[in-house]
Parts: C-alpha cells; structure tokens; sequence
C-alpha cells in the first residue's frame, strides 16, 4: 500500500498523540469502527428523501431507515412521523426550524441563552425573530421567564427550542414543563424542537424520555459522532408530521427532495446502524451507566483534591474551576466564564481521570 504523504502522517500523528488526553469534548471511543475500511472505497451518498432508493447504487438508505425507525420507537413517535439524516447538529436544528416555520410562518423562536449557537444562526438564515430565556445557574430553561417573555407576544405562534444536553453543562430542558409556560401564557399555537445533540440517546434509553420525547415534543434531533462515536460528523432529525415539502421525484437522482443538503453521508448512516444493531439498548444503557459511573468518580476525586466541582444529575460532563493554561491546552478542556468542562464519554477510564487528577495536584 503506498505510503501516506507528510500532511496525513502529520494528522495522524496529531490524533495519535493529543485524542487520548482529548477530555472536553463529547467524542464516545469504545465502538472499533475500524471493520468499515473497506467500504472507503466507495463513495456512499444517501442523496435526497431516505423512504426511497435513489438511481445511483451506492447508498445506505435502508441502514438510514432503519436508524430513523429504531430512533422513532425510542421516542414513542406516532404513526405518520418523518425523519432524515444530515451532515451534523447544525443542519439537524435549521430543518427542524424551517418545518416548524413552515407550520406556523409568523411565529417567534423562544430557546435559551445556553442553547447551541446553530439556533440562532438557523433562526437567521430563516429570518425567524428569537427572543432568548434566562437559564437556572446550571443552564436549565427558566421556565417563569419563557412565560412572561411568551405572554408579551401572545397573538404570534410560538417555536421553542428545548435542549437535551447544554453544549456546556448539559443541562435538560423539560418539554411538559414549557407547555405549562406557553398555556399560561396563552399561546396555543406551538412548535417544539428538542435539541439533543449529545443527551437525547442516552436520556431515553434511561427512563428521561418524558421530558422530551415525540408525544410532547414535534421534533428532535440527535447527533451520531457524539454519544455512538461515529467518527464523521452526522445527525438525525425526526418529527411528528409529514415531510414539509414532499414534491414529485427529481429526475437526475430519482427520489423527492425533502432534505436541506442533497449529498449526505452513507457510511455514517451504516456506521450507526451498526452501533445500535451491535449493541441494542441494553448495550447503550450499559454504556451511558458506565460513562455517569466514571463522572461520579471524576466528581469524588476532584473534590478529594479540594478542587471546586458540580455536574448535573445524569450527565457525563462534569464542571470544574479552571485549570491553568498549560492543563486545559493538554487535556483540550473548553473554559467558559468561571468553569470548565470535562466530559466523560463512554471510552474514557479511570486511568484517564486519574492522570488528570495527578497534572491538577501538581499545579
Ligand atoms: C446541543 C448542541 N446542538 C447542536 C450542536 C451542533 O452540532 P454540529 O457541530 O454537529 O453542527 C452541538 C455541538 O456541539 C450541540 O452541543
């Protein structure tokens, strides 16, 4: 085989050497993906509506059907649900948007300030208004403000965007708790998309999956390179109604065009086929238990160390005062205000803390 040229052993050298110490971000490394080699020799695009085999062969769209069926039976979705893959979270949050303004053109987007920055920028390319809510302190919706800021507007239609899992402290919005604001503030007209790049998988398998499945929520979405580890970004949406722009077949591809991207990653949709296939969802409730297992363990070893810690109940990310510069460059650990995060994906052991654990007393 022939050898790679500087640029690529020069990455791969990088991943080598920094991703074990790679504790900040929300990358699951326990599902060996490296059986799928030999499918990188082919280009596999799942292009256009996933309910119909498109004219080019070389797709995955029954692995990407059947991710979206297992993800609608998780959510309890009712008959007549859609859903499609893309190309990451973003796109995930603006066709969900862009569904929702469909149904309801004159509406406002309510979501909180802890919410992902796709939000707002699907909410401009939408030229949809958004009004942010104040969160708790540990980046929960706060629900009384969503209620007074929705009572001013009461004769407009409201979107709210809920999040499973904060980008920051991973907190869980409550979809039934934001009906109760919207009722109060007398909006009857809603929408509401449940953000869920990181928590929604592990939050439903379980036992949260009241707070935001598809009987209270009409759409959510989730990430497959964060909690399966799929190593290419990819997302999923999935709604409660009928694809918003269902329109004939486009000759060239031979399937409608309900999708914000055309060209959409058919190794990923194979990639978390095999995750949930390989693992079903006792395997994945054993890898969230494990995952919150070790973030106790982070929690009781920072505050054995004196050093200040919280985490919200059920997450994986734990928060800790910042470290020097020299700790969170090393272990890649975002800093925000007066806090730091660290999450313990599935993959991570105590060895790795334990490592931390020992370059923080040193400091
Ligand atoms: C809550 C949330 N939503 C959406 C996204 C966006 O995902 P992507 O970077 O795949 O576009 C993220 C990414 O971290 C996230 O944390």
């Amino acid at each position: 085989m022939p050898t790679l040229g500087p640029r690529q052993s020069g990455a791969l050298h990088r991943l080598e050497r920094t991703m074990p110490f790679s504790h900040g971000y929300p990358v699951a490394t326990d599902i060996d993906y490296r059986r799928f080699g030999r499918f990188l020799n082919h280009m596999i695009n799942n292009c256009g509506d996933p309910w119909h085999d498109p004219i080019y062969p070389g797709h995955a769209m029954d692995a990407e059907r059947d991710v979206l069926a297992w993800t609608a039976d998780l959510l309890h979705a009712p008959p007549g649900w859609h859903g499609h893959m893309t190309n990451g979270g973003s796109e995930v949050n603006l066709d969900a948007l862009w569904q929702a303004r469909t149904k309801l053109p004159n509406a406002i987007v309510y979501t909180s300030t802890a919410a992902h920055y796709s939000v707002r920028k699907a909410c401009d390319l939408l030229g949809l208004p958004v009004v942010p809510v104040a969160t708790d302190r540990y980046g929960e919706m706060d629900y009384a403000s969503l209620r007074a800021l929705a009572g001013r507007h009461r004769a407009r239609p409201a979107i709210v965007v809920a999040t499973c899992g904060t980008t920051f402290t991973e907190a869980c919005d409550k979809v039934p708790r934001v009906h109760d604001a919207l009722d109060e503030a007398g909006i009857g007209h809603r929408w509401i998309h449940v953000d869920g790049a990181l928590a929604l998988i592990p939050r439903a398998l379980t036992g949260d999956g009241g707070w935001f499945d598809l009987t209270v929520a009409n759409s959510a979405c989730f990430s497959f390179h964060k909690f399966l580890g799929v190593p290419m970004p990819a997302a999923l949406v999935i709604s409660r109604s009928s694809p918003h722009r269902p329109g004939p077949a486009i000759s060239y591809i031979g399937v409608p065009d309900t999708t914000i991207s055309g060209s959409r990653p058919g190794l990923a949709a194979l990639m978390a086929c095999y995750a949930i296939d390989r693992y079903g969802h006792d395997g994945h409730r054993h890898r969230t238990e494990l995952a919150r297992d070790l973030a106790d363990y982070t929690s009781q070893q920072l505050t054995g160390i004196g050093w200040p810690t919280w985490r919200n109940p059920g997450a994986f990310t734990v928060l800790l005062r910042p470290p020097p510069r020299h700790v969170t460059a090393r272990w890649a650990l975002p800093v925000d205000g007066d806090w730091a995060r660290l999450i313990c994906m599935p993959g991570k052991t105590r060895r790795h803390i334990n490592t931390l654990i020992t370059a923080l007393k040193q400091t």
